[in-house]
């Protein structure tokens, strides 16, 4: 029997910062973000860390489905962005929401970080090792960024999505099939080269501006488009899925460009991809669970529905998941 989602949430902080925010001190425009990325505006937290992003995401969740925190028993965070190396960000969740019965841990796996730890936590309760994983996508992506570096400042937002794992009711929905990979080769064209232990912190570290994302664009460009639809597409000959069966593709948020290649390969009509790139700029893990709890929270997801997600990010992280919906089971529409 497959595991599946069982109720789903998302926070954004209330700040919202548009194009014209960056037109005032740096050399872009809102055409140049707006034609080469999709984005117009992003919600950046002003005050606190990634578990603040979280916390109320899963209070929301809480209260919407009626759940009990004491009968989750693992929480999984997907981030890049720990409130600290160690603790773990699911203990500092666990703590921050009073939870007794849990044990859990963070997932790194950047913008592919929801894919890999939804994996991860449907195969813990398929096993039988957890009952109720409390699954988070979050990162405060404002906590690692140059603002004054205009080709990474324009791109990335803060935000969090939560989702409740447990055992599916019924044998044909859940998470049906996964193709997941990672390629180390791609590491040198996106990452964060100081503060690990390859480079810890130092005057020069921070005075070579070392512990903000660096990015090779265009290499991350080419590989995310080949990586991202390859992967789709594979998911959907092999389960013999056409364009017809397919209710929604899900892609990570990072470029409009790439998200309607993607798309486009998998012979998707537009209103089958879910897209919010432009109000929320790129969340690294959490792209995911909001565009998944915003369309369900709209009425737009049915049991039964046949939905890709699909993902890029820094490693190189990539894969896509096939998400047969079986929410109703808690009823919330
Ligand atoms: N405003 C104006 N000009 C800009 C800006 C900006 N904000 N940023 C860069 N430029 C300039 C560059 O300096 C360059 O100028 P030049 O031609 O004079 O040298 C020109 O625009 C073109 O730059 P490119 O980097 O080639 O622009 P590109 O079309 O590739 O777009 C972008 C850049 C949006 C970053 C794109 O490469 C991209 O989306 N890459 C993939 C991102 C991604 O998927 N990341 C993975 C997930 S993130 C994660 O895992 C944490």
């Amino acid at each position: 029997m497959p595991a599946t989602i069982t109720a789903i949430s998302h926070f954004l902080p209330s700040d919202i910062i548009d194009n014209s925010y960056f037109e005032k001190y740096l050399d872009t425009s809102d055409e140049w973000i707006i034609a080469r990325t999709g984005i117009k505006e992003r919600r950046f937290l002003k005050e606190g860390a990634t578990s603040d992003l979280i916390v109320p995401a899963a209070q929301k969740l809480f209260k919407d489905y009626n759940i009990n925190p004491e009968e989750i028993d693992t929480i999984i965070v997907a981030t890049v962005t720990p409130d600290h190396m160690f603790p773990n960000t699911a203990a500092v969740v666990q703590h921050k929401l009073g939870m007794k019965n849990v044990w859990g841990f963070d997932i790194s796996a950047a913008c592919s970080g929801f894919l890999f730890a939804l994996r991860t936590a449907c195969s813990l309760v398929e096993s039988g090792t957890s009952k109720k994983v409390l699954l988070c996508g979050a990162d405060k992506m404002t906590s690692i960024m140059d603002l004054n570096d205009r080709a990474t400042a324009v791109l990335f937002g803060d935000g969090a999505g939560v989702c409740l794992i447990e055992m599916s009711d019924d044998p044909n929905m859940g998470l049906i099939d996964h193709i997941l990979h990672i390629d180390g080769d791609g590491g040198r064209y996106l990452k964060q080269i100081a503060g690990g232990s390859f480079k810890p912190a130092s005057h020069e570290t921070v005075d070579n501006k070392e512990h903000y994302i660096f990015q090779d664009g265009q290499n991350v460009f080419k590989a995310a488009v080949k990586g991202m639809a390859d992967v789709s597409v594979e998911i959907m000959e092999r389960n013999n899925l056409t364009h017809e069966d397919i209710a929604y593709l899900v892609p990570h948020q990072a470029n409009l460009r790439i998200i309607s290649a993607t798309a486009d390969r998998m012979g998707l009509n537009p209103e089958k991809v879910m897209i919010n790139i432009q109000k929320f700029g790129n969340t690294t893990a959490a792209t995911i669970p909001i565009c998944l709890s915003e369309w369900y929270s709209q009425g737009k997801i049915k049991k039964g529905d046949n939905i890709v997600l699909s993902g890029f990010g820094a490693g190189f992280t990539w894969g896509a998941i096939l998400l047969r919906w079986n929410m109703n089971q808690r009823g919330l529409i």
